[in-house]
């Protein structure tokens, strides 16, 4: 995703990290707005979990999950279980990103009813502005227009609703009936940070009661203390979704890992039918990515890290709220936790178009902080183990970043 004018340079090529910071080639350190990219969510280079992957890899160099177990994946289903609730949860799926998860959890819908004898029932839904990854399947249910159709993506079984609009889900399920597999959600929508709202998850937990899809929440972004309320987001709704899909923050960032955790009654209609997915990645819940994940969530439980999301998020809805107030050039904020958009405006009012928005991004950069652009804004996703003097230090980079973008113009 790197323009070809942006290779090659020492600036732009990170060396080490720290905490919350990067160090670059050119000697240059930068404060770290996106937790690498939203999944370092206990900072760089934990050592509890530096040490298991290292005691792992010493151990247990590969062991995968393809043709047999292994101890250390075991824990890590447990550990994933234990976290995304027990009573609830009993099964879980390795993969290897958000991307593919996804893909397995559409493969899932899809197995689980032909198992039920609704073999018709192909059809996926996902959200407008919703992220899911760049694989071919992810890639279909993304909704962002990021070369699809040019790359021939097949959406033939998949269609996108708004978010927070429970009449126009109502209407496409009534007009798809008997064929929807499964709804993908964000709990949040990572792109531009944008809840849920309390009405559209219960919308969405009575359709799937009268319509019988599987619902997913896609909690690549949102899960492991992100928006501050719990482990998992969808731990707060009042029923839980079918599937879980978690990554990024489930290894701190360490390794390409993923996971899929499947409700109780639906891994029964697998176990009861002596059916097996077809699933299966070489490098997926292998022995080092068990130990890094049971180490993480140790180190999540240890830092007190949702606790500390949380009160980050209140700090961060203060001083967002104040440059909202001072800044001209932007125009409102959105999000919650420690995931959050700051939208920007041209001195009209109008959205900034995305070269601009880049432009930013590099002036953010140039003053000392690490942000990700989003479609007329720039998205702020702080660790988890930021300080608040640190916190405000990242709002005030960010500012002067605008502030010297808008002198520039
Ligand atoms: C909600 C969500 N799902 C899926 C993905 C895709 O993950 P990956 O880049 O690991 O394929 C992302 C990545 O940002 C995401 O935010």
């Amino acid at each position: 995703m790197l323009p070809h004018d942006r290779h090659g340079r020492a600036a732009l090529c990170a060396e080490s990290a720290s905490g919350v910071r990067v160090c670059f080639r050119d000697g240059s350190m930068r404060l770290d707005g996106s937790s690498g990219l939203w999944n370092s969510n206990l900072g760089h280079g934990n050592p509890v979990i530096a040490d298991a992957v290292a005691e792992a890899m010493r151990n247990a160099s590969y062991l995968g999950s393809w043709s047999y177990e292994n101890t250390r994946a075991r824990a890590a289903a447990r550990t994933l279980v234990d976290m995304a609730g027990p009573a609830h949860y009993s099964r879980v799926l390795f993969s290897t990103s958000g991307g593919a998860a996804n893909e397995v959890a559409m493969k899932l819908a899809r197995h689980y009813h032909a198992l039920r004898g609704e073999s018709d029932r192909k059809f996926v839904l996902g959200l407008r502005d919703g992220y899911h990854g760049l694989t071919y399947g992810a890639f279909a249910l993304t909704d962002a227009n990021l070369g699809q159709r040019m790359y021939g993506v097949d959406r033939r079984l998949v269609g996108h609703v708004p978010a927070n609009d429970p009449d126009r889900l109502a209407t496409v399920l009534r007009a798809l009936a008997g064929k929807v597999a499964a709804v993908v959600v964000e709990p949040v929508l990572g792109t531009g940070a944008v809840p849920l709202t309390a009405e559209y998850v219960a919308a969405l937990l009575t359709t799937r009661r009268e319509h019988g899809f599987l619902l997913v929440a896609d909690e690549v972004s949102t899960g492991y203390g992100r928006i501050g309320n719990a482990v998992f987001e969808t731990a707060g709704w009042s029923e839980p979704p079918d599937v879980l899909i978690t990554s990024k923050a489930m290894t701190n960032g360490t390794l390409a890992a993923a996971a899929v955790v499947v409700s109780g009654p639906v891994a029964a209609e697998f176990t009861e039918r002596g059916a097996v997915l077809g699933h299966a990645e070489t490098q997926a819940g292998t022995a080092v990515v068990g130990a890094a994940v049971v180490a993480t969530a140790a180190e999540l439980r240890r830092l007190d890290a949702v606790t500390k999301s949380h009160r980050l998020g209140r700090h961060l809805d203060v001083v967002l709220a104040r440059l909202v107030d001072e800044h001209p050039l932007v125009a409102g904020s959105t999000g919650a936790g420690c995931l959050r958009a700051v939208h920007l405006a041209r001195a009209a009012g109008t959205p900034m178009p995305p070269n601009e928005v880049e432009a930013v991004v590099g002036a953010i950069r140039d003053a000392g902080a690490l942000v990700h652009p989003g479609p007329g804004c720039v998205q702020l996703v702080p660790a988890l183990i930021y300080t608040e003097d640190e916190l405000d230090e990242l709002v005030a980079l960010v500012s002067a970043g605008i502030t010297a973008h808008g002198r520039a113009r």
